[in-house]
């Protein structure tokens, strides 16, 4: 595991966004694992500075989206869908059609999440998976528990995870209890991860990650550290309690 600790966000988003940039660059037709969420919002942001103004190529990328709202419509602002158009797609030179995102309005939920998985391997696997972090160690939307999903599912939101997200909504009432997610195995299965965390809500579960002694279904972030090939890229305020305890 390569562990980054940065000083701010802009440090840590510049850096992901290098690194995503250099395998874009090694690899034309790159497959990219999207998260949503504020964490990666400075990364797109720079992403599409650097189609902007330095040329980057996203025409043969592909991307497969890790989680959307169960029955939200595409069109809410809230929507996956929505944040990902908003945040990034509109601004890049990305082919639609090699554009993946859970679609959380399908009628055959169960067959829709198999057929997630296989188009992902069917496409030759992800190459590298951007990843958040949930302040209960979420990845996606696999929630703490006694048994994790490897698939595509359909998850229950936890409480926690409904408050944390309650901010991008007008009123707590109006965030969707379930949702589509990619599940442990189809993200362990990306031959990179790149997960980043940053804000000193993200320091009590970025310290037992970092510090690396033990995995746990309680704590689904945990099982990256059987991963062969994670970076993780933290500011400063996420890695204070990591820090603070090495002293
Ligand atoms: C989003 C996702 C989630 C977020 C996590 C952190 O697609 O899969 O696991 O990465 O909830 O969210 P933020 O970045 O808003 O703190």
């Amino acid at each position: 595991m390569k562990i980054f600790i940065v000083k701010d966000y802009l440090e840590l988003s510049t850096k992901a966004a290098n690194i995503i940039k250099e395998e874009i660059e090694k690899k034309t037709n790159l497959i990219l694992g999207l998260a949503t969420g504020s964490t990666p919002e400075g990364t797109y942001k720079e992403l599409i500075r650097m189609h902007k103004e330095e040329g980057l190529d996203f025409s043969k990328v592909s991307s497969f989206n890790l989680d959307e709202y169960l029955n939200i419509s595409y069109s809410h602002p809230n929507s996956y869908h929505a944040f990902m158009d908003e945040k990034l797609f509109k601004y890049l030179n990305i082919d639609k059609n090699n554009v993946h995102i859970p679609d959380g309005n399908v009628k055959n939920v169960e067959e829709y999440c198999k057929d997630y998985d296989k188009l992902i391997d069917d496409s030759g696997g992800i190459d590298l998976q951007i990843l958040g972090i949930g302040q209960n160690g979420h990845i996606a939307f696999n929630e703490p528990d006694d048994r994790l999903y490897l698939g595509t599912h359909v998850t229950n939101l936890t409480e926690s995870t409904i408050k944390a997200n309650s901010r991008f909504f007008s009123s707590i009432d109006e965030v969707p209890k379930k949702a589509i997610t990619m599940g442990i195995g189809s993200i362990m299965k990306a031959k990179k991860i790149l997960l980043l965390a940053n804000g000193e809500k993200k320091a009590p579960v970025i310290k037992e990650l970092l510090q690396g002694e033990m995995i746990s279904t309680q704590n689904p972030a945990s099982l990256l550290l059987l991963h062969p090939d994670v970076t993780i890229i933290v500011d400063e305020e996420a890695a204070k309690d990591y820090l603070s305890q090495k002293k």
